[in-house]
């Protein structure tokens, strides 16, 4: 086995895994704004790594470390494959979803019913760390339907943590695995940050890193009085330049002085994967929050919005949003 040197997440602050939004354009867009923030992969299952195009699934920018890939899955073979697979891509840590609610994982017996198979968690873990030397961490939720107290989510932390798995990211919220939506399972079942916080006060050994419900820089400093570490999800991509004030909170990084800037760092990345083969819709409905809240806001996104999914949309859309911006005086 090769040993692999990878970066530990150095902030405390980490974006959240997202399918459909955290793919690797806007993680190099997320690294413009904050040089040291942890970021993850979307969720990527087990089996999609072994059949699938693994190039195509586990391509990352240089620039994204520290990062880490998600995992879906529940077989310890296939599991082993995908950490094997990740680690020789170079991710910095490899995660476990113990936390996704959705149908489609369920019925891959993955994902937050997990919570209820510790054992089988620790087996796919023994088996990813039998491969390699990347950090093997489990993000998951505080209970699942009826399973709903403190004793269920620490004897499934106590079951995993015999594996070495020394880090957990808790989305402090249970799971509902019947009835919800998985963006109802984001918003309707109560945030509970006791819970999480009991888990440090008893386990002061484990890194245990806090999710659900942060969009303030006021919130993680109370957390950080608490726990390891604060992920962050839709406030991070909904008001990307909410990175730059993590960065400039927590960070060891030099964070952008203005969007304009983020702007001018990415125009080179953008060509680059256009004359690859991208199309710029598929990055730039990244950048669409970069202005929220700011004057001419709305003209951006709209031009964005309407210009870049026609055929053959090159820089110069971008280049035009721009100047539907004020001037700075
Ligand atoms: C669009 C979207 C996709 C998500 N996809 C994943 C995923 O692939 N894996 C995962 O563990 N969590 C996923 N989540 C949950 C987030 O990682 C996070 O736990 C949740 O949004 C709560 O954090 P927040 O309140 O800061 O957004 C997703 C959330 C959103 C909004």
């Amino acid at each position: 086995m090769t040993k692999i040197a990878t970066m530990q997440m150095p902030s405390p602050i980490s974006v959240a895994p997202m399918m459909d939004w955290t793919d690797r354009h806007c993680r190099y867009f997320m690294r413009c704004l904050s040089p040291s923030v942890g970021l993850y992969t979307e969720m990527v299952t087990a089996a999609a790594l072994r059949h699938g195009d693994k190039s195509r699934l586990l391509a990352f920018d240089e620039s994204e470390h520290p990062v880490a890939l998600q995992v879906g899955g529940s077989e310890p073979a296939l599991m082993a494959d995908a950490a094997r697979l990740g680690a020789a891509a170079g991710f910095d840590e490899i995660n476990i979803n113990v936390g996704c609610p959705s149908d489609r994982v369920q019925s891959g017996q993955f994902g937050a019913c997990l919570m209820s198979k510790p054992r089988l968690v620790a087996e796919c873990i023994d088996a990813m760390h039998a491969v390699c030397d990347v950090p093997i961490t489990v993000k998951t939720r505080i209970g699942i339907d009826d399973l709903d107290n403190y004793a269920f989510l620490r004897e499934f932390v106590d079951t995993i943590v015999t594996t070495g798995c020394t880090t957990f990211v808790v989305h402090a919220r249970k799971a509902i695995l019947q009835g919800l939506s998985p963006k109802e399972n984001r918003s309707v079942p109560p945030l509970n940050y006791e819970r999480v916080y009991r888990l440090k006060d008893e386990l002061p050994e484990l890194k245990i890193i806090l999710n659900g419900g942060v969009h303030s820089i006021a919130q993680c400093e109370a957390h950080l009085q608490h726990v390891d570490g604060v992920m962050i999800g839709r406030q991070a991509y909904q008001q990307p330049w909410f990175l730059t004030e993590l960065e400039a909170a927590f960070g060891d990084g030099t964070a952008p002085n203005d969007r304009d800037e983020v702007i001018h760092d990415m125009l080179p990345y953008i060509e680059g994967e256009l004359e690859n083969g991208a199309q710029l819709k598929h990055i730039t409905r990244h950048l669409l929050g970069l202005f929220a809240g700011q004057p001419g806001a709305r003209a951006w996104r709209r031009h964005l919005s309407e210009r870049a999914h026609q055929p053959g949309a090159g820089i110069e859309v971008l280049k035009e949003a721009m100047q539907c911006l004020p001037k700075a005086a």
